[in-house]
C-alpha cells in the first residue's frame, strides 16, 4: 500500500494529472474503477491567486470524495506559497507542485520543467509552500532539462530537505517530451537514493507493465497517464493485478466488451453534462469516446458518429443503438 504522510491510500496504481483530461468527471470514472489517489489538471497558481475563472474552474473539488491531490504550476515563491494555502482551504487533500511540463506556455514563464534548470529558484519555491501548507506535500518532474543535464538526484536531495512527503518521476527529459522510451532504471537509482516514497510513472500501457514497474524499480507507486485515457478498466485491472499478482494474473487482462465501453461512456457523459452544462460537455467528451472505441475493430464508422452529437439525447440514443449492433462478442 502506499503511505504519503497522513494519507494511507488502499492500493499502489495511481491516476495521473493531464491537462485537458483529468478533470472531475473523469476523475470520477476512475475512482469508480476503484483508483484510490486522483489528481486534477496542472492549474494556474497565478491564475487561482488573481481569481481567474479558467483557473478557479479546474478547482473543481468542492465535496469530491477524497482524497484529490491539486497540482499547481507556477515560478514565483509567494504566488505558488499563496496558490497552496488557497488549493488547502478548497480542501484538497495534497498539493503536487508540477516541475514536468515541458509546454512553451508553461516553460516560457519558467515554471513546469524549466524548474529543473534553476535549482535555487526549485529550492526557494518548495520551502515557502511547504511552510505555507499542513497537507501533504509532493512533487512530480522529470530526469532534467535535456540529456546533459539529468539533476533529478540533486532535485530529489533538495525536495527532501525541504519537506517533501513524495515524488512522482516520469524519467524523460524535458527536450524528449514523449519520445524515445522511459527510463525506468532512473527511477530504480532514484527508489535506491530517497527516503520518501516515490512513485514512477512513464509508458504503462498494460496491468503487467504497472506490475512490471514496481517489480523492477522497487518504487512504492506507479501512476498511468495516457493509457487510461477511454481506457479506465487499466486502472482497474493494474489494481487488481499489483495487489495479488497469483491470484489476480487470469483475470487481469479479461478484454472489455464494446457494450461495456459504451455503457461506461455514457456514465462519463453524464458525468460531463452534470459538472459541465450539456453544450461543453458534448464537445469535451469527442477525445474521450474516440479513446473508448480506440482499437476496437469495425468502429471506424462509430467513432466518426460518436463526433456529432451536440445533445446529451443525441448521444444516448448513438449510444444505446451502437451497443445493441457493435459488439461482434456479446451473446
Ligand atoms: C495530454 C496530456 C496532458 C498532461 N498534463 C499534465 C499535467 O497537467 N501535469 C503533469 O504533471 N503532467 C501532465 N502530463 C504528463 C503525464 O502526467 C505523465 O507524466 C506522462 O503522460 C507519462 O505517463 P504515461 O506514459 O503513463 O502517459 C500530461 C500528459 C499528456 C499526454
Amino acid at each position: 500500500m502506499l503511505h504519503i504522510a497522513s494519507l494511507n491510500l488502499g492500493t499502489r496504481v495511481v491516476s495521473a494529472p493531464l491537462s485537458g483530461i483529468s478533470d472531475r468527471p473523469t476523475r470520477n470514472i476512475w475512482r469508480q474503477m476503484g483508483c484510490d489517489l486522483v489528481y486534477t489538471e496542472m492549474v494556474s497558481a497565478d491564475g487561482l491567486v488573481h481569481n481567474r475563472k479558467k483557473s478557479l474552474d479546474l478547482l473543481d473539488i468542492d465535496g469530491e470524495q477524497p482524497p484529490v491531490i491539486v497540482q499547481l504550476f507556477g515560478a514565483r515563491p509567494n504566488t505558488l506559497a499563496e496558490a497552496a494555502r488557497i488549493v488547502q482551504d478548497f480542501g484538497a487533500a495534497a498539493v503536487d507542485l508540477n516541475m514536468g511540463c515541458p509546454a512553451k506556455k508553461v516553460v516560457r514563464n519558467n515554471g513546469g520543467a524549466a524548474l529543473l534548470r534553476d535549482l535555487p529558484l526549485a529550492t526557494r519555491i518548495v520551502r515557502q509552500m511547504r511552510k505555507a501548507i499542513i497537507v501533504p506535500f509532493t512533487a512530480k518532474l522529470r530526469s532534467g532539462w535535456n540529456h546533459d543535464s539529468v539533476v533529478v538526484r540533486e532535485m530529489v536531495n533538495m525536495l527532501q530537505d525541504e519537506g517533501i512527503d513524495a515524488i512522482c518521476l516520469h524519467p524523460r527529459t524535458a527536450i524528449q517530451r514523449f519520445g524515445g522510451k522511459a527510463n525506468w532504471a532512473l527511477i530504480g537509482e532514484v527508489k535506491a537514493l530517497a527516503s520518501v516514497p516515490i512513485i514512477g510513472n512513464g509508458d504503462i500501457r498494460t496491468p503487467h507493465d504497472a506490475l512490471r514497474m514496481l517489480q523492477q524499480t522497487r518504487c512504492d507507486g506507479v501512476m498511468i497517464g495516457r493509457a487510461a485515457v477511454g481506457n479506465p478498466w487499466l486502472l482497474r485491472d493494474a489494481i487488481r493485478l499489483v495487489a495479488d499478482p497469483d491470484y489476480a494474473r487470469a483475470f487481469a487482462v479479461s478484454p472489455v466488451s464494446l457494450r461495456e465501453r459504451l455503457e461506461v461512456l455514457y456514465a462519463h457523459g453524464q458525468q460531463m453534462v452534470r459538472h459541465k452544462g450539456e453544450a461543453r460537455a458534448m464537445k469535451e467528451i469527442r477525445k474521450h469516446s474516440i479513446a473508448y472505441v480506440r482499437d476496437f475493430p469495425n468502429a471506424k464508422v462509430l467513432r466518426a458518429r460518436l463526433m456529432k452529437p451536440t445533445t446529451f439525447d443525441e448521444f444516448a440514443r448513438l449510444i444505446y443503438s451502437k451497443c445493441l449492433f457493435f459488439d461482434p462478442g456479446e451473446p
